[in-house]
């Protein structure tokens, strides 16, 4: 592929070299410079409508739209000129005219850009003293809600639903100060990418129902993750209030889900906050499981699978970490792992190449492959006269007690403990994805980190610290002290990971050997660690 020439300039006395085509919004973010604007974000089409990112440009007759200005060589940019900021001013003053002003109650108070930029550059004071234009809160279908009184008419939703859905629903109906967001007759918000209005509307016009009136932006933490509902791998923010989870929301990684993520994964974390968690070891003893210490029962399972052919019907949810420890619990027992995974239709994002809600609905179908577990809609057909059956987080959904009755012993590494498992010997419980470290390993190959959010429930640990210790207990590993430790362990021993580590993976993450992306993805990767803006 061709080279693209580099264009050299300097923005606020900045030097910056850039390839030929960036715009100077774009071109000033390489130099840490953000540029205040609403219209434009990097995964819409450029509309150039809000004139919110004027700047100087060294001998252009007007101020600038540098949404819409492509850079040149020896071109000089102001932002912050005296010129630059007043014709700014003028902007938010336009835009505030008509804007309740209803902070204290809207939902995107504390992460909304009209309050930032007002904030940072609008005036301290209003000279508008007539009454403001009111419209009533429309539902939008889906999970959307729109609010025109605090509609800027950046047209970001629009242009999603036209350019990135190609499902044609919103309009700007009306003209002038009339203007206001409208959906087409017969048409809702049902797309199955839809929410994503909700997070590319810069202001409080377009609110989650889900999210509705939860929690206050600023008493959110947040936490970089990978949605753990399908095979697509789309890099997350988990958000969770009081040890909660309350939000998802899409965390940008240009080789996977670019800024998106769709509605299934989004709504689909309130199991994450599930109450009925085993949260305590339990041996049986007398009949009955009773509670002990996270000693005797990692020895007393390890007693269990010594010398017996191990069986191990696993969930692709758990982590490549977990995946990893379980197939060398089997390593030479002769046994076999196996998982199932639940399907549904495939949901393509039409606009974007290779993104969809994927038809397995479970994050770690590829690692659970790499690591040598068989695919089986009937996870029990090849459980053995005698077998050690472990359970790793499978909610066994379908089968009956009966069905397990092959086994010698069963053993439940879960984060409950299912139905059909109830005269398990031992159950080991584990931490879920929300509450531990971990890697997923997506359908391309490509392995990204997740991060914890919030604490394990009871004694619960993480399902690789669990695993770590039975191994050690089985004499067959040194127990791990950190996830990162079980990754080094796998990247020495798996050709496919060979040469990766958490950091070289960083949070975007890199494929495995076995992928043609590796090489070409691999160059230039951010290490970066943190939350990287949206806009
Ligand atoms: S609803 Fe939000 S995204 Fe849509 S035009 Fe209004 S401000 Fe922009
Ligand atoms: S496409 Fe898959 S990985 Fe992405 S948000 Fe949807 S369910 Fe999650
Ligand atoms: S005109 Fe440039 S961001 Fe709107």
């Amino acid at each position: 592929m061709a080279e693209r020439k580099m264009v050299s300039l300097t923005i606020e006395g900045r030097p910056v070299s850039v390839p030929e085509g960036t715009s100077i919004l774009e071109a000033a973010k390489a130099v840490g410079i953000l540029i205040p604007h609403y219209c434009y974000h990097p995964g819409l089409p450029v509309a150039g409508v809000c004139r919110m990112c004027l700047v100087e440009v060294e001998k252009a007759p007007k101020l600038a739209a540098s949404c819409a200005t492509l850079v040149a060589d020896g071109q000089v940019v102001r932002v912050h000129t005296e010129r630059a900021l007043e014709a700014r001013k003028g902007v938010l003053e336009f835009l505030l005219i008509n804007h309740p002003l209803d902070c204290p109650i809207c939902d995107q108070s504390g992460e909304c850009e009209l309050q930032d930029y007002t904030y940072q550059e609008g005036r301290a004071d209003s000279r508008y003293r007539d009454p403001k234009r009111f419209n009533p809160v429309e539902d939008f279908g889906g999970d959307v809600l729109y609010v025109p009184n605090r509609c800027i008419l950046c047209t970001r939703c629009v242009r999603f639903m036209d350019d990135v859905a190609h499902d044609t629903v919103l309009n700007v109906s009306e003209r002038g100060d009339r203007a206001l967001i409208g959906k087409f007759e017969g048409k809702d918000l049902t797309h199955p990418w839809a929410g994503n209005v909700v997070d590319l509307c810069p202001v409080g016009a377009l609110l989650s129902k889900d999210f509705l009136n939860k929690a206050r932006a600023w008493e959110l933490d947040r936490v970089a993750s990978v949605c753990p509902s399908c095979t697509q791998g789309c890099n997350i923010t988990i958000e969770t209030r009081d040890s909660a989870v309350v939000r998802l929301k899409p965390r940008p990684n240009e080789d996977v889900n670019k800024f998106f993520m769709c509605d299934y994964g989004r709504m689909n974390y309130r199991w994450m906050n599930r109450t009925d968690r085993a949260e305590s070891p339990l041996v049986r003893t007398e009949g009955a499981l009773r509670g002990i210490d996270w000693d005797v029962g990692i020895h007393a399972a390890a007693s269990l699978l010594r010398e017996r052919r191990v069986f191990v019907v696993a969930s692709p949810k758990l982590s490549n970490e977990a995946l990893y420890l379980l197939s060398r619990l089997i390593e030479g027992s002769g046994g076999a792992g196996v998982f199932r995974v639940d399907t549904g239709d495939e949901a393509p994002l039409a606009g974007v190449e290779d993104l969809a809600l994927r038809r397995d609905r479970a994050a770690n179908v590829k690692g659970a492959e790499l690591f040598g577990f068989e695919r089986s809609e009937s996870p029990l057909a090849k459980l053995g006269d005698g077998d050690v059956l472990v359970i790793a987080d499978d909610d066994l959904d379908g089968i009956a007690a009966d069905d397990l009755v092959r086994a010698a012993q069963v053993i439940v590494i879960g984060t409950t403990l299912p139905e059909a498992a109830k005269d398990a010997a031992v159950l080991l419980p584990i931490t879920n994805v929300a509450e531990e470290e971990g890697t997923f390993t997506n359908l391309h190959g490509r392995v990204q980190r997740f991060m914890q959010a919030k604490p394990a429930p009871g004694l619960a640990r993480p399902s690789w610290l669990v695993l770590g210790d039975l191994l050690g207990a089985l004499g067959k590993q040194n127990g791990f002290y950190l996830p990162s430790d079980v990754f080094t362990r796998i990247a020495e021993s798996h050709p496919a990971f060979s040469g990766l580590s958490y950091d070289s993976l960083g949070m975007r993450g890199l494929p495995v050997l076995d992928s043609d992306a590796r090489t070409t993805t691999r160059m230039g990767e951010g290490l970066g660690m943190g939350q990287e803006a949206t806009r």
